[in-house]
């Protein structure tokens, strides 16, 4: 197998407060490979954008990588410098579509003008080529060429987002970081953004670390995915594996909360509670105190991820992953909810 592009190895993520840390992510570990499209799922507060920004050396200043390594092309992302990142990584190699997307580009210079200067800032391409290339992205992401000299308020939210597309491809990235780029956009400019990103694969060698809150995106867009809850991973695989047999309890409540085009009368789940505070040192599954399964185990100690049917298509971090899938179709079966387990939830925060 080719090594992966970004290797993201056993991480443990603080955040430092004056009283107190987070303890935001807990043993992450994922694989990204070239030309890969893969999908960061999980409620919010639960880690995606952290483990993103880890990625990119764009943490916050009060948070680290307390534990594990991250690797791009087989370098570790924490040996570089600011410096070194900025100068060899960002926009060359990983260039990202921020959580606040629409608010990314500068209002105050051209479309052309800012790919000049990203450009100037990290190659040695003159003005002209630098404006050429942004009228060849313009073509791919459906813009008119002519439009790379507007200014970002010219344009309407839809075309912004595709303005920003092209942008993040400038300098022809080999991963592309999206976290949440369509959560402000209406359900029809959700798709079209979808579809100009599936096209881009046709265009170009691109591998997409894609972050929602939304499965059922990830299950359209990605072929492989990882799910994320209290900043633990779940589950991870391949998208067609985890939506065929999702194995995890908080997968499969999650899977259930989304609406299904084939089954539209279909009750969605609500998983109810609130994930634990993180603020001492997680050593238990942190969807524990709301899981409808879990034991006394689940509160005591973190399971491992395991792999489901030998070969790395598919790990689950579960006690009871084996049985999930007899657990799981009584629960779908039962009209009505499991009662939440009624065990102990000492060291949890209160559901709301
Ligand atoms: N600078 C910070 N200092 C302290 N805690 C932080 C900081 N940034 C994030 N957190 C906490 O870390 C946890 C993970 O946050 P993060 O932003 O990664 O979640 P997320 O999954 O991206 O959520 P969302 O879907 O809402 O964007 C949350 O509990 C959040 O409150
Ligand atoms: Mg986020």
């Amino acid at each position: 197998m080719t090594e992966p592009l970004l290797e993201v190895e056993n991480v443990d993520i603080t955040y430092r407060m004056d009283s107190e840390d987070v303890h935001a992510v807990t043993n992450a570990s994922f694989e990204i490979g070239a030309n890969e499209y893969f999908g960061l799922v999980g409620e919010s507060g639960c880690g995606k954008s952290t483990l993103a920004k880890s990625v990119i050396k764009g943490l916050d200043s009060n948070g680290e990588v307390s534990a594990g390594t991250i690797r791009y092309k087989g370098r570790e992302i924490q040996d570089l410098s600011e410096k070194e990142y900025n100068k060899e990584i960002r926009w060359k190699e990983i260039s990202v579509i921020p959580q606040a997307a629409m608010n990314s580009l500068n209002p105050l210079a051209k479309l052309s003008d800012q790919a000049i200067e990203i450009a100037n800032v990290h190659t040695d391409w003159s003005a002209e080529k630098s404006v050429d290339r942004l009228k060849e992205l313009f073509d791919i992401v459906g813009l008119p060429e002519s439009r790379v000299t507007d200014y970002p308020h010219q344009f309407s939210g839809g075309m912004k987002q595709r303005a920003i597309i092209a942008m993040s491809l400038l300098l022809n990235p080999s991963l592309i970081i999206a976290d949440e780029p369509t959560t402000a956009l209406d359900v029809i400019m959700q798709d079209q953004f979808l579809k100009h990103i599936d096209g881009l694969r046709d265009e170009r060698d691109l591998a997409l670390l894609l972050i929602t809150h939304d499965i059922a995106v990830v299950f359209e867009t990605c072929d492989s995915m990882a799910v994320m809850h209290g900043g633990q991973i779940a589950e991870k695989g391949t998208t067609k594996e985890i939506f065929s047999t999702p194995r995890h309890p908080y997968t499969i409540l999650l899977q259930q909360s989304f609406p299904d085009a084939r089954h539209p009368d279909r009750e969605l789940e609500v998983i109810e509670g609130s994930p634990p505070a993180l603020r001492e040192e997680v050593d238990y599954c942190t969807f524990a105190s709301r899981c409808p399964w879990a034991e006394q185990e689940c509160q005591e100690s973190l399971p491992p991820i395991e792999s489901m049917n030998g070969n790395d298509s598919h790990a689950v971090s579960c006690f009871r992953s084996d049985e999930m899938e007899s657990l799981a179709s009584e629960h779908l079966n039962t009209i009505g909810r499991p009662q939440a387990n009624a065990i102990e939830n000492e060291g949890y925060e209160d559901d709301d």
